[in-house]
């Protein structure tokens, strides 16, 4: 499976916690051995929310690097890279900006979820609208044929198609464009199909615009047809050609069943994270300091487990004769919180220990880090520069 290639981006705007190495670093650490992987610092994409914050960009991106190390990439086996370091992204993204309507980006749902939000800061700007866009750009430079991402990003890798669908459609041609417009012209009805043939006949024989105009009228009005689907069938009725940039398909990472200190799902925004780099003598604080069954005030009284954030932290970390005790101990007021908790706290320190090991090693040789993200940011351009040629070439930009 080596010849698919992966690819997917982080934004360096905080520190990485149990959430993101429970759910996304222990999936990329795997997808390397199967796929040629490309993993990559999206630093220009933090602006497109922080861009007045001033945060230290250079600390986060390597401490973001070194994470990802620590946790398991390999920088010989996968590509790992700067976006900013690839600066092919931006014209991509620049010339991709000409021909995706304003309306494809504005009904993105993160665009509006984001701004409800994120109240406090104010992303009417345009970098915002048009972010989604760059980040097809960094999926559709590599020709990435998997994008792993979480469910909030699923509409961001659909974008993505379209947009690539258009690009292909005005620039070029897909390769098995004339199989899905069979398929997509069977979910027309047989009327409309017969109609849609006769037109593009027409069309073809003569040349006559008008049966282009009533057939592009006929594709407006169908209401079985992806929007994907009405730009192939317009484009069948002019010809077929070759792709240029390849349709990438999410890989929907299950979401992470890493639980916050409260019980909601880990993340920076609700408080409740455990840091990668979190010293044993915090952790220890913070998991004693988590909420518990509320029942249960006194030792002797009893509690039930799937009232308490902890309980969901011991499905993550105990082995099911802990599991026993814990259920046994809570329900009979057998044993305490703190006693309770106490298995947790060893086991996410000794899940750190070796993680920041190795952390230590990489922080104590910085060079290396610069090295590791200077090679795998030339590996990546050289891909995006091949990329690019055949943009600029099919939008005769060769001058
Ligand atoms: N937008 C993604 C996020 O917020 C990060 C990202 C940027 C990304 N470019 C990407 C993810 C390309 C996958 C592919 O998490
Ligand atoms: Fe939660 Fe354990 Fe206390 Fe029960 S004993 S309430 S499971 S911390």
């Amino acid at each position: 499976m080596k010849d698919h290639r992966v690819l997917s981006g982080m934004r360096p705007t905080g520190q990485l916690h149990l959430g993101h190495y429970h759910g996304v670093l222990k999936n990329w650490a795997r997808l390397q051995n199967e796929y040629d992987s490309y993993y990559f610092v999206a630093d220009w994409h933090a602006f497109t929310t922080h861009y007045s914050d001033r945060i230290d960009l250079e600390k986060n991106v390597s401490d973001m690097v070194v994470d990802w190390l620590a946790t398991g990439l390999n920088p010989n086996t996968a590509t790992l890279f700067v976006q900013s370091k690839v600066p092919e992204h931006a014209e991509l993204h620049l010339l991709l900006s000409m021909t995706t309507p304003l309306s494809w980006l504005e009904r993105v749902p993160s665009f509006k979820d984001q701004q409800e939000k994120l109240k406090s800061k104010d992303l009417s700007t345009y970098g915002f609208l048009g972010y989604p866009l760059l980040q097809s750009a960094d999926i559709l430079i590599y020709k990435a044929g998997l994008v792993p991402v979480g469910e909030d990003q699923v509409a961001h890798v659909e974008f993505t198609r379209e947009v690539a669908r258009r690009f292909n459609y005005i620039y070029g041609r897909e390769s098995d464009f004339e199989e899905k417009a069979e398929l997509a012209i069977g979910k027309m009805g047989k009327k409309q199909a017969k109609l849609y043939r006769d037109l593009r006949k027409a069309y073809q024989e003569t040349g006559d615009d008008e049966s282009l105009v009533k057939a592009k009228a006929l594709l407006g009005e169908q209401q079985n047809i992806t929007l994907g689907d009405r730009e192939r069938l317009l484009g069948f009725i002019e010809g077929l050609g070759k792709i240029i940039l390849t349709e990438p398909e999410a890989l929907l990472t299950k979401a992470s069943k890493m639980p916050g200190l409260d019980g909601q799902k880990m993340s920076k925004s609700y408080n409740n994270t455990i840091s990668l780099r979190e010293k044993p003598e915090i952790v220890k604080q913070k998991v004693n300091k988590m909420p518990t069954d509320p029942a249960r005030i006194k030792l002797t009284d009893a509690g039930d487990p799937n009232k308490c954030p902890v309980w969901q932290m011991h499905q993550i970390y105990s082995p099911d004769e802990t599991l026993g005790w814990v259920k046994e101990g809570c329900t009979k007021a057998k044993i305490g919180c703190i006693e309770c908790k106490k298995p947790i706290v060893d086991s996410i320190n000794s899940e750190l220990d070796p993680i920041q090991q190795e952390m230590t090693k990489y922080e104590a040789n910085p060079n290396l880090i610069q090295e590791i993200i200077f090679e795998g940011s030339e590996r990546a351009r050289i891909v995006a520069k091949t990329s690019m040629e055949e943009v600029r070439d099919a939008m005769g930009i060769t001058y």
